[in-house]
């Protein structure tokens, strides 16, 4: 992905992306429902069908809800590694239908989605330790912009963000770029345009985005996919089966199997990167 230098983030001491969890994809929208979850399942899922390792981590610490679209009834979650109770790797399962393995999240439980940062951050610690066994980890974040989910995505090399054609969501996905570049982190984001109802209706959407950050931020967010509006998907999520299991043909899945084939490519490169410095 294309990474773009200004004046001012030049000035802040980013990150470099290397140095973050190489092979760790945080999945960030600035508003709720526009399909962050169901995108990282699949995502996660045509990732494994590739033959790659993967770890599908519920960082939506307020609203958790992979295990809800995917059926599963976890005996462990997040919350047991946040009260101390057991380590991160003691809470991951696998998932067998889709060939990856997962950390719950819990839903509703307020004292995971008002974690005092330093619990955040020793998770965090966890996280990027326990990727060390995966060839890709998949963070679906919560929605917004709160400190708690720019400090996870702030442990991947690269955030993609999803956005869809309502203004809101734009606007929103705007003030995650803009929050994250006041950090210095907005050069490792690409944007998902998601519910797309055509090529070039996903294009305006993207463009619309890229405008509002080029001339406010001077920022250049590369797209990193387009995913087109499928009623499969709604009929899958229904059915509580993933949409690479249940329509594995359909144009919804097309399209994630080629950004995941994009960010196969580009996690091989930062992990170069990485190795090299
Ligand atoms: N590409 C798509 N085509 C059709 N419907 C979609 C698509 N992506 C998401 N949806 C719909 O959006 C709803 C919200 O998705 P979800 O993953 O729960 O969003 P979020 O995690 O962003 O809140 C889904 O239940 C599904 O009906
Ligand atoms: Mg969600």
């Amino acid at each position: 992905m294309a990474e773009m230098l200004t004046e001012e983030n030049a000035s802040k001491p980013a990150t470099p992306s290397f140095r973050r969890g190489p092979n760790m994809i945080a999945v960030a929208s600035g508003k709720g429902g526009v399909g962050k979850t169901w995108f990282s399942i699949t995502l996660s899922h045509a990732l494994a069908r590739e033959g790659k390792k993967v770890l599908l981590f519920d960082g939506d610490l307020g609203l958790a809800n992979i295990d809800v679209q995917l059926g599963l009834m976890p005996k462990r979650d997040l919350n047991d590694v946040i009260r101390g109770r057991l380590g991160l790797d003691k809470v991951i399962q696998e998932y067998e239908d889709g060939g990856f393995d997962i950390v719950a999240g819990r839903s509703g439980q307020a004292s995971l989605s008002a974690l005092p940062s330093q619990r955040l951050a020793l998770l965090r610690d966890q996280l990027i330790e326990v990727a060390k066994n995966y060839d890709a980890v998949i963070i679906d974040l919560g929605a917004g912009v709160e400190r708690n989910v720019r400090m996870l995505a702030a442990s991947a090399a690269q955030t993609l963000l999803v956005v869809t054609d309502e203004p809101t969501s734009l606007t929103d996905a705007y003030a995650f770029i803009k929050l994250g570049s006041a950090a210095g982190q907005s050069k490792n984001v690409g944007v998902v345009v998601n519910q797309a109802t055509s090529a070039v209706e996903g294009e305006k959407t993207y463009k619309t985005l890229l405008k509002a950050c080029q001339n406010f931020l001077r920022l250049t967010p590369p797209l990193a996919g387009m995913v087109r509006l499928d009623p499969r998907v709604k009929e899958t999520i229904r059915h509580q089966t993933p949409l690479l299991t249940r329509s594995p043909n359909t144009e919804a899945a097309e399209d994630v199997e080629k950004i995941a084939r994009r960010v196969i490519k580009s996690i091989a490169e930062t992990s170069k990167k990485a190795a090299q410095a």
